[in-house]
């Protein structure tokens, strides 16, 4: 643990998103009944939310990949969005669903929506697990939604601060501990 940080109190465990996961599942699933669909995860923080979703969906499902990366070494974000990592396979003609750990300034997911638009699915949705509207700067509407938060900095359930706290089995937020 850092020195200057703190965590505060546990905000969501992991019984509230398990069943969040199956609701939301169950709700992709009605939405696709007979289709196909691509779930893609977008690396590191989403990787226990997928998991848990995706056993949730009875609908066909694929799963992919991709790596981006908008923050540096701090809780701010930078705004500029990289691929270090692309899907394996092409989209064309796939019912694409992007899964998201957090939406913040939504400026990645925004950046996402629009690059594999331009591949040309048959559909392209996004699920989140969290979502902090408050601090909103990109225009996007976010299809299936977990849990609405205030403006703290999460960490647990796959979310890091300088990449460490993902394997939390909850979601928490960092305090700052005020020196006296
Ligand atoms: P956005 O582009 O500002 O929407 O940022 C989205 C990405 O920033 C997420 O996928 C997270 O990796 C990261 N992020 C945003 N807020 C938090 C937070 O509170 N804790 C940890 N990571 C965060
Ligand atoms: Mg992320």
């Amino acid at each position: 643990m850092e020195e200057n940080y703190t965590f505060g109190e546990v905000m969501i465990t992991e019984e509230q998103i398990k069943k969040r996961a199956k609701e939301i599942g169950a709700e992709i699933s009605n939405d696709f009944k007979g289709e196909k669909i691509l779930a893609v995860g977008i690396l590191k923080g989403a990787v226990l939310w997928m998991s848990d979703l995706i056993r949730e969906i009875t609908v066909d499902t694929q799963i992919d990949f991709m790596a981006v990366s908008s923050y540096g070494a701090s809780t701010k974000s930078s705004g500029v969005v990289q691929i270090i990592k692309d899907l394996d396979t092409g989209i064309e003609d796939l019912n694409v669903i992007i899964v998201e750990d957090i939406i913040d300034s939504g400026i990645t997911l925004h950046y996402l929506r629009d690059y594999l638009l331009g591949r040309k699915p048959k559909s392209l949705k996004i699920c989140t697990l969290l979502d902090k509207p408050d601090r909103r700067e990109a225009d996007i509407k976010v299809d299936y939604t977990g849990f609405v938060i205030e403006n703290k900095f999460i960490v647990g359930y796959g979310l890091d601060y300088n990449q460490l706290y993902r394997n939390i089995p909850y979601i928490t937020c960092l305090e700052e501990v005020k020196t006296v």
